[in-house]
């Protein structure tokens, strides 16, 4: 039997019960597969990585090894929520990275959206892979992978993984507990494994990050203005249920100032662009409408709190033709 099809005959998990049921037959799988060896992961923080790591973590414990590498591109609070949960709470064997520095070094200068994608997907790989050979004697790597991605490994997509993974570091075999299950039964799965609702439910972030977003050639003030902007955006979106309805919603800060006025003196800043869009696959996108009550206290906020921004806007285009993300 082709081990990457799913069969027709399994039920899609849908309540807590299958979920509970799938989780107990994966971790006596994972068990038979890995005995008492040793599994590296690498834990971004989405959904797909984390519901791997706490389904691992149910079946092995510390003899998972959770490697999180912040490239500095993560969204506002993102980086310490994962240690929060798995290093705090679930008690997890994490090796945390910090390589901001690393990676807006390389960055630097860097205008060219594909050129950008491929520094922060190559250096990824570098960093994890660096890490990987320091640590002894771990026999299987783990990874998110979900249904869609094996549907989707024709190459179209390719561009939207980060990079992969080492390759000339030789594993004895993959780890891939969830590469059956579509993207809402991860959700179900994670629910039952007791993880947080926001980090179950999150919207979709791109592999590069806030690196998309920050356009142009990225620089730290710029990037830091982004991150305030955003968590304003998504903390105003949560607090009127939006967050529930709009698919995928966040800033984007370009690499251009205007005229405005701050304290009676002309004020030069970077406008924020709002971008929120509803869709099913990604492929195509239709613009979500915002009351114009909470455009307006997003507005107010973003110009009064955050350090270097003047303007904002909403952007009104779907995809296509623009595309979700502006670079
Ligand atoms: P676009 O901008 O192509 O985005 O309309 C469609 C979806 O893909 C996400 N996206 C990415 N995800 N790496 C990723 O992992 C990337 O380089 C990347 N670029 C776009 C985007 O956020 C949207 O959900």
């Amino acid at each position: 039997m082709d081990s990457n099809k799913r069969p027709d005959t399994m039920e899609r998990i849908v309540t807590p019960e299958l979920a509970e049921a799938f989780i107990a037959e994966q971790v006596k799988e994972v068990r038979a597969q890995v005995g008492n060896k040793k599994v590296l992961l690498a834990l971004s923080g989405g959904v797909d990585s984390s519901v791997v790591a706490a389904l691992l973590i149910k079946a092995i414990g510390k003899q998972l090894v959770c490697v999180h590498v912040n490239h500095g591109l993560m969204r506002k609070g993102e980086s310490e929520q994962v240690i929060e949960v798995f290093r705090n709470q679930l008690d997890a064997n994490l090796i945390y990275i910090d390589a901001t520095d690393r990676f807006l070094d390389k960055l630097a200068g860097v205008a060219e959206p594909e050129k950008k994608r491929k520094i922060i997907g190559g250096e990824f790989v570098r960093v994890f892979e660096e890490e990987a050979r320091k640590l002894e004697g771990i026999s299987f790597l783990a990874q998110g992978t979900i249904y869609p991605d094996i549907l989707e490994s024709d190459g179209v997509k390719a561009h939207h993984n980060v990079g992969g993974l080492p390759d000339d570091i030789h594993f004895e075999g993959l780890v891939e507990p969830v590469k059956l299950l579509y993207k809402d039964e991860v959700r179900v799965v994670g629910k039952a494994l007791g993880l947080p609702a926001e980090m179950v439910d999150r919207q979709p972030f791109p592999g590069p990050g806030l690196g998309v977003r920050c356009l142009g050639a990225i620089t730290r003030d710029r990037l830091h203005a982004l991150r305030e902007a955003d968590a304003i955006l998504r903390e105003e979106f949560d607090n009127v249920g939006l967050n529930k309805t709009v698919w995928q919603y966040f800033i984007a800060v370009p690499d251009f100032k205007s005229v405005g006025v701050r304290d009676n003196k002309r004020y030069e800043g970077w406008p924020a662009i709002i971008r929120a869009v509803n869709t099913t696959d990604a492929m195509s996108a239709t613009i979500e409408e915002i009351p114009y009550s909470v455009l307006h206290k997003i507005t107010d906020r973003i110009t009064a709190e955050v350090e270097g921004i003047n303007r904002v806007l909403y952007d009104l285009t779907p995809k296509p033709i623009g595309t979700i993300e502006w670079e």
